[in-house]
């Protein structure tokens, strides 16, 4: 088991680049198999994650290379198109390989992807939307099997602006003849990176980053280089750390315009946040001062994955806060462990309330899920004393090593292997 150690006190300080998006990159690996061609994907990031969905990748037949920073994938020799049980329940990006898979083989079996800890993750969306298709959706005891001969380009609604559901539509679309509608689509950012990877390949999708996308299918589509967007949620993560320690750093390569809600927020706190193009200095005070209430949204609203990493702060806030997560239905599994540290914070459902507190304690918290592990680490950079926090492989899940990223930045902390 990882453990990362930190000792509480230290203020962060200096300038880092932050690397490519996990939520970009596991997309654009499923739609990198929509041709037979190679793809290269530049800056690609060293995630737990990233190398499940290159095993799963190579199971159905690609060779896929990594080095000097970038990861190629090969699907020349793609010939199965049921997914490899175990690997799938390992990631439940794999899911988005369905619409990919049924694009190239008109056909798919995949088992149902487990839950994680923040929540149930049903797949319903992604279903309906290829059934919308006309697909032949079959669940048959923990298997998904689809039949896509009869696919065909249409109309698709969404219930629910679904970031998964959208991105499995889009790739099963690009490649069926004619005019495919999807409304009510998510609006992520990564969703429009998606858009233009599959762009670079020779698809023609427009509307990513509004209501409705519109996918004119192309017959075939060919291997790209690509760099995909900036992460960020590591972005808004180490400007929490800095937030946390009464800091003063700048990031570079970060999409700022995708973090107003979040910027917002952090100046609602007490930061000074100047923003460039395509970089960030975060100013913070001594003593932040509550938000008053934080409500998670499908993008452009407040995203939840920095619900976690906003809640630590308010920990240690001057003020209550009310944090209101709306997006999944589990996601404050951090809040016993804060509260392990000295916090006080009351969660009632979706709900929860914290009194911030004037210091938080070191002790022994463990990682639930991967942004309340970054939550804890960050409560651990202000805590008195030194903060072990266990099962930090989860948080590898999104973090190109985390310790790295915030030792540079001045943190006292190390990870043991125990
Ligand atoms: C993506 O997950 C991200 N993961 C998540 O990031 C992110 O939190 C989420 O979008 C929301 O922004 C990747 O991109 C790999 P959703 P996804 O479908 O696609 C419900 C992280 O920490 N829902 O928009 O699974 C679902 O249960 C991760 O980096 C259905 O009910 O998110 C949730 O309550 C965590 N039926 C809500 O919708 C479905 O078929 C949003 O889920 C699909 C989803």
């Amino acid at each position: 088991m990882n453990v990362l150690r930190i000792h509480g006190g230290r203020r962060l300080t200096g300038e880092w680049r932050v690397h490519s998006a996990k939520n970009a990159v596991l997309p654009i690996m499923a739609a990198s198999i929509l041709t037979g061609e190679e793809t290269r994907l530049e800056e690609c990031p060293e995630l737990v994650d990233v190398a499940y969905m290159a095993d799963i990748l190579r199971t159905l037949g690609c060779r896929i290379h990594s080095g000097d920073g970038a990861l190629t994938i090969d699907p020349q020799n793609l010939n199965r198109h049921e997914m490899p049980d175990a690997l799938a329940k390992k990631i439940r990006s794999s899911i988005f390989l369905l619409g990919s898979i049924l694009a190239r083989f008109r056909k798919a079996t995949v088992t149902f992807p487990g839950g994680c800890e923040i929540g149930l993750r049903p797949i319903d969306l992604h279903l309906s939307g290829l059934r919308q298709l006309g697909v032949d959706v079959r669940e048959e005891g923990g298997l998904i099997r689809c039949d896509g001969r009869h696919m065909r380009a249409g109309t698709v609604h969404f219930d629910y602006p679904s970031v998964g559901a959208t991105e499995n539509v889009m790739m099963a679309a690009a490649l069926l003849k004619g005019r495919t509608v999807l409304s009510n689509v998510a609006r992520e950012p990564e969703i429009t990176d998606l858009q233009n990877f599959l762009n670079a390949m020779g698809a023609c999708i427009s509307g990513a980053g509004t209501h409705t996308v519109t996918v004119e299918g192309v017959d075939r589509l060919r291997g790209v280089s690509y760099c995909p967007m900036p992460d960020r949620i590591v972005a808004g993560t180490l400007l929490a750390a800095a937030a946390a320690t009464g800091g003063d750093i700048r990031l570079t390569n970060v999409p700022c315009r995708d973090l107003y809600a979040v910027f917002t927020k952090m100046r609602e706190m007490g930061c000074e946040i100047d923003e460039e193009e395509s970089a960030v200095r975060l100013r913070a005070p001594q003593r932040l001062t509550a938000f008053q209430q934080l409500q998670t949204q499908p993008h452009p609203g407040f995203p939840t994955d920095m619900q976690a990493q906003m809640l630590a702060l308010a920990a240690m806030a001057k003020g209550t806060s009310v944090v209101v997560e709306n997006v999944f239905e589990n996601r404050f599994a951090h809040a016993g462990d804060l509260n392990r540290m000295g916090a006080n914070v009351l969660v009632n459902g979706r709900t929860a309330v914290v009194q911030g507190v004037d210091m938080l304690y070191g002790t022994h918290v463990t990682a639930r899920d991967l942004r309340g592990g970054a939550a804890l680490v960050i409560a651990g950079l202000a805590a008195r004393g030194e903060t072990l926090v266990e099962r930090a492989e989860l948080i590898d899940r999104g973090y190109e090593r985390l310790e790295e990223m915030l030792g540079a930045l001045g943190a006292e902390i190390r990870r043991d292997s125990v």
